[in-house]
């Protein structure tokens, strides 16, 4: 048996030299992850089969494509794809199946990563659920001490030219999908699924990136639906649904004193239902060279969201050892256009900008929020900006 799959295996990268030397024209190489001996039974872990597949892939100077059929594939660790040797021309990883992690929360909980690509280009992840089960990790984190800080479902590191289409992420245990030094990447038709409670399952989150795309996606989850961090820049998000969730967060930025800033991000057609905040800037009480310039809220459906719009520069969660400076980033250039719908407390928009570099060139445009039919209000400090057309609640500018 062994033989055979090694002969199969064999066959396929000789079948695949071969189409790359003669099919410059049309061919694309593919390759089954199946010869490379993963299992569809959910059983036999799949590591080593998709490592190999991808190395395979990356030695074909040619467009190639990674197959996984239908089924379920336990990958009990973490599985990395690696660029910086890749001859291939463009990589499609084509999923019909699943892919499960272990039961076993620490196999995983270890890791930063449970699929991590680094230094790729012109790479499509298509299709595919992940299914980390994460539960167990975050009921560890719930009860006990001594859990591993759990890993990162999809993370994407110093690539560009790549694009996440019709992926469903279930349960990870930590972030669901990481962008992080990157350029250039599409993220499409994604559905991300955990709990309400579960931990630091942030839908998407951004850093030190440029020209990023995410549309029509599904977020439902234990964190924010997507954190936008320091370093972003170029980024448009359109279409999203959120909630459960923390929302749509930029930041949490002044995380250091040293930092890069945020700078034209365009959130367009967005609906919350039931999350904690909607449109949200939030940075610790730090001192920070840190920026927020040329952000674009452009309509939002709020339903029963509890800060609908929020401007946190005090943001401090858990009210312990935090620092008590103001804020040093400076937000400048910020459009709330078309917001509509029910604040779940009274207070519906809030700006709590810092006093050393208030919030300039805030415009408010064109929003109608109330608090379950009753007027809601906002609450405002050093601000500054223009409000144009009907603004409810206003005064905030
Ligand atoms: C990326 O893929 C496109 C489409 O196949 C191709 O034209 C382009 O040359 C590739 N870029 C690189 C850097 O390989
Ligand atoms: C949005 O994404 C979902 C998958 O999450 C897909 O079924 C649907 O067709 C997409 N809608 C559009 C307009 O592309
Ligand atoms: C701002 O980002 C958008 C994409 O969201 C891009 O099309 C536009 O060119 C960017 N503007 C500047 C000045 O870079
Ligand atoms: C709004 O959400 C709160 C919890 O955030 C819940 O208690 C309340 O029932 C919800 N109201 C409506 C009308 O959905
Ligand atoms: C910032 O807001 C505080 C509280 O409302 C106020 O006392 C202070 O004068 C404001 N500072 C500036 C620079 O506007």
């Amino acid at each position: 048996m062994a033989l055979f799959l090694s002969f199969v295996r064999v066959f396929s990268i000789v079948i695949t030299i071969i189409m790359s030397h003669f099919g410059q024209f049309d061919a694309r190489t593919s390759l089954n992850v199946l010869s490379f001996g993963a299992k569809p039974n959910g059983m036999v872990d799949s590591v080593k089969a998709f490592s190999d597949a991808w190395d395979a892939a990356c030695g074909v100077a040619d467009s190639v494509v990674i197959y996984v059929p239908k089924g379920r594939y336990l990958v009990s660790g973490e599985v990395r794809f690696e660029g910086e040797s890749c001859r291939s021309r463009e990589i499609t990883l084509r999923i019909d199946g699943t892919l499960i992690g272990p039961q076993d929360y620490n196999l995983l909980g270890k890791k930063e990563n449970w699929f991590s690509f680094s230094g790729v280009h012109n790479v499509t992840i298509l299709g595919g659920s992940f299914d980390a089960k994460g539960t167990t990790l975050w009921n560890c984190k719930a009860n006990g001490y001594n859990c591993p800080e759990g890993a990162t479902t999809l993370r994407f590191m110093d690539s560009y030219d790549v694009k996440i289409k019709g992926v469903l992420s279930l349960n990870s245990q930590l972030f669901h999908i990481a962008i992080n030094r990157c350029r250039n990447i599409k993220i499409e038709d994604v559905r991300i699924i955990a709990p309400d409670e579960s931990p630091n399952t942030d839908g998407i989150h951004i850093q030190l990136s440029t020209d990023i795309e995410v549309q029509n996606a599904s977020i439902k989850t234990g964190d924010d639906c997507i954190s936008i961090g320091p370093g972003t820049k170029n980024l448009m998000v359109d279409g999203i649904t959120c909630g459960p969730g923390h929302g749509i967060s930029i930041g949490s930025l002044a995380k250091s004193t040293e930092e890069q800033g945020v700078e034209n991000v365009t959130v367009k057609r967005a609906v919350f239902v039931r999350t904690d905040n909607g449109l949200r800037i939030k940075s610790w009480p730090r001192h920070s060279n840190g920026f927020v310039e040329r952000v674009r809220f452009l309509g939002a459906l709020m339903v029963n969201v509890s800060y609908p719009i929020l401007i946190d520069q005090n943001y401090c969660p858990g009210d312990s050892s935090c620092p008590s400076q103001e804020s040093g980033i400076k937000i400048n250039d910020v459009i709330y256009s078309g917001i509509k719908g029910t604040s779940a407390t009274k207070v519906a928009i809030k700006m709590d900008c810092s006093e050393q570099v208030p919030c300039t060139g805030i415009r408010m445009q064109a929003i109608n929020l109330n608090y379950y039919g009753e007027a809601a209000e906002t609450s405002c400090t050093n601000v500054s900006g223009k409000q144009l057309g009907l603004v409810t609640p206003s005064g905030c500018v």
